[in-house]
């Protein structure tokens, strides 16, 4: 007879196998004891670190704590409060559900468990590498501390691991700040060494916790998003284009409340940024989503660090739609005040449906009727032959005319692209002009698009090309040097971080025909390019991510003038 091969492992040696998936760094360690924090409805939760959490780990709450017999329970592998089957993970709301983060986490450090439940008397459990050594009654208030020191003492190889102090701090504290904008009424803190590193009271609104978190300088550059299609809704706040930079940025998934990592919901949520920002700049996004329980399923990840959607191409548009539509309203327009501070924030509202123009976008101002004779909509004034002023319901905005007409033509050439194609005038002296080799090149490798925007060109000889239609998207354009300048800029590359071959055709075709700064435009001409701005899907930002319009509030011509 030979011995059996296959044998059930300990408790503690399949506790210990589990903390490889859930704990991996101190910084998992806070998420488990936070999220069991937030499940218990704690409304204060601190943290302290020492060492980056090598020698101490401590999250204390005030929720609703344990008894002493479900205290013991907790350290048990499987044991939760959160379910009973199967069928509770369909819509689960807590945090934890799988029972195993408690056992987990004790089987690798020194652990402590103090709780209390308001009903009876506390209890504070000791537990060494998995085993309890000690149960002794405690006296405190209803709720919770655990405390872990020595982290992996007993797994030498996972110590090893762990990243210098400063690094693994700084991934706590990232913890800390994702779990914190999960939930802004819940106030957190944290501290390393005695030194606090985060300190976040209760908020009413999701933008009070990211100036706690951040700062205003960062607040002040988000728009609020807020869009639903069905029964899914994305909502939070996507930074305004022209205020986006290529490093640095914040971004964050929430889906049910819960902090996710999803890059390819962010990538959603970049497309809808498409035509209205510089390719290389990456700005910041907060994206909640909301869906039915059954529409997700959260247990697909050990440290539920992602979930699968039952229809993920449905919840891509949406949040591609929600981004779009932040961006849309005027008031995506770039302030001016102090610092480059917004007014008032913005409350997130909601827009059901799918109407392209939000409410409160006038679009009626420049209206082209003309009641009585006289031009309808405020006073236009041009300065500096390039930028136009006008009055607005709270303030005075300042249009920049390339820009503008940039943004217009982009929008236009657009549906001329992919439909019927551009009016073209025949010229009646055909232009010739030459180019170089690679602008030929480019010449040719776009000539359908050219002739779709209403450049018909021959090639002649050598290196002449003969020009013998060409757009008239304004009075003052000069056919051949839109043409020289859209061809140098397709055989440089210059719009090269636009994925789209079409678009980046568009982009460069808007940014060489549109007006430009320094020329005179007489006031009807004026009327009708804000007029047409105004009517523009996303009217706020041109093609490179710059500010169509900027807006000078009332309130600051007050604050200034001490009215
Ligand atoms: N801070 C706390 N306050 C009150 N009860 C707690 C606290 N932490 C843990 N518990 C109780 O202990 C149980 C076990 O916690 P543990 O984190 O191990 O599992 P879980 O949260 O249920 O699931 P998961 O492993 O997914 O986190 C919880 O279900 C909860 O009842
Ligand atoms: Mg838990």
């Amino acid at each position: 007879m030979t011995a059996p091969k296959i044998a059930v492992l300990p408790d503690r040696v399949a506790d210990q196998i589990a903390a490889g998936e859930v704990v991996e760094r101190p910084a998992s360690v806070v998420k488990e004891l936070v999220e069991n924090a937030l499940d218990a409805d704690a409304h204060t939760i601190r943290v302290e670190i020492e060492d980056g959490g090598r020698s101490l780990i401590r999250a204390s709450d005030d929720g609703h704590g344990m008894s002493p017999d479900d205290a013991r329970l907790a350290l048990q592998r499987h044991a939760t409060s959160k379910i009973r089957s199967v069928a509770d993970l369909i819509g689960v709301g807590s945090f934890g559900f799988r029972g195993e983060a408690l056992p987990a986490i004790a089987s690798v450090s020194r652990f402590e468990l103090e709780t209390a439940d308001g009903a009876g008397g506390g209890i504070r459990l000791r537990v060494t590498g998995g085993t309890i050594e000690g149960a002794d009654p405690a006296v405190r208030q209803q709720g919770t501390t655990v405390t872990v020191r020595g982290l992996f003492f007993n797994t030498p190889a996972r110590r090893k691991f762990l990243r210098a102090p400063a690094t693994e701090t700084r991934a706590v504290s990232e913890v800390l700040t994702v779990l914190a904008l999960a939930r802004p009424d819940v106030a957190f803190s944290l501290t390393s060494d005695n030194r606090s590193l985060l300190d976040a009271p209760a908020a009413e609104r999701l933008i009070e916790r990211i100036h706690a978190l951040w700062g205003r300088d960062l607040a002040d550059t988000l728009l609020p998003l807020a869009t639903r299609v069905g029964g899914a809704e994305v909502s939070g706040f996507a930074q305004r284009p022209s205020q986006a930079r290529p490093a640095g940025r914040k971004a964050y998934v929430f889906v049910r409340g819960r902090p996710v990592k999803d890059p390819f919901l962010l990538r959603a949520a970049e497309a809808g940024y498409r035509s209205a920002i510089a390719p290389r700049d990456r700005p910041s996004l907060l994206l909640f989503l909301d869906l039915p329980g059954d529409a997700v399923d959260v247990n697909v990840h050990p440290a539920k660090a992602e979930v699968r959607f039952r229809d993920r191409i449905q919840i891509e548009q949406l949040v591609e739609a929600g981004v779009r539509r932040a961006l849309a309203p005027l008031d995506a327009a770039a302030p001016i005040g102090t610092g480059g501070g917004a007014g008032p924030v913005l409350e997130a509202a909601t827009w059901e449906g799918t109407g392209t123009i939000p409410a409160g976008l006038p679009t009626e101002l420049f209206a082209a009727e003309t009641p009585g004779g006289r031009p309808r909509g405020p006073e236009l004034l041009q300065v500096f032959d390039t930028y136009l002023l006008f009055q607005t319901e709270d303030g005075v905005a300042i249009v920049d005319q390339h820009s503008a007409h940039e943004r217009v033509l982009y929008e236009q050439v657009m549906r001329q692209l992919t439909g019927d194609g551009a009016p073209a005038q025949r010229l009646l002296l055909p232009l010739t002009l030459e180019f170089t080799g690679p602008e030929l090149e480019a010449i040719d490798a776009h000539r359908e698009l050219l002739a779709r925007v209403g450049f018909e060109l021959e090639p002649f000889s050598g290196r002449t090309v003969v020009v013998h239609t060409a757009p008239n998207p304004h009075p003052r354009f000069e056919a051949a040097r839109c043409l020289q300048e859209l061809v140098g800029d397709l055989a440089g590359g210059r719009f090269g971080g636009w994925a789209n071959r079409l678009e980046r055709f568009g982009a460069t075709f808007a940014c060489r025909a549109a007006i430009k700064a320094g020329h005179h435009l007489d006031p009807e001409e004026a009327r009708e390019l804000v007029r047409r701005l105004l009517a523009a899907t996303l009217p706020a930002h041109d093609v490179h991510g710059r500010p169509t319009i900027v807006q000078l509030p009332k309130g600051e011509l007050e604050r200034r003038f001490g009215r």
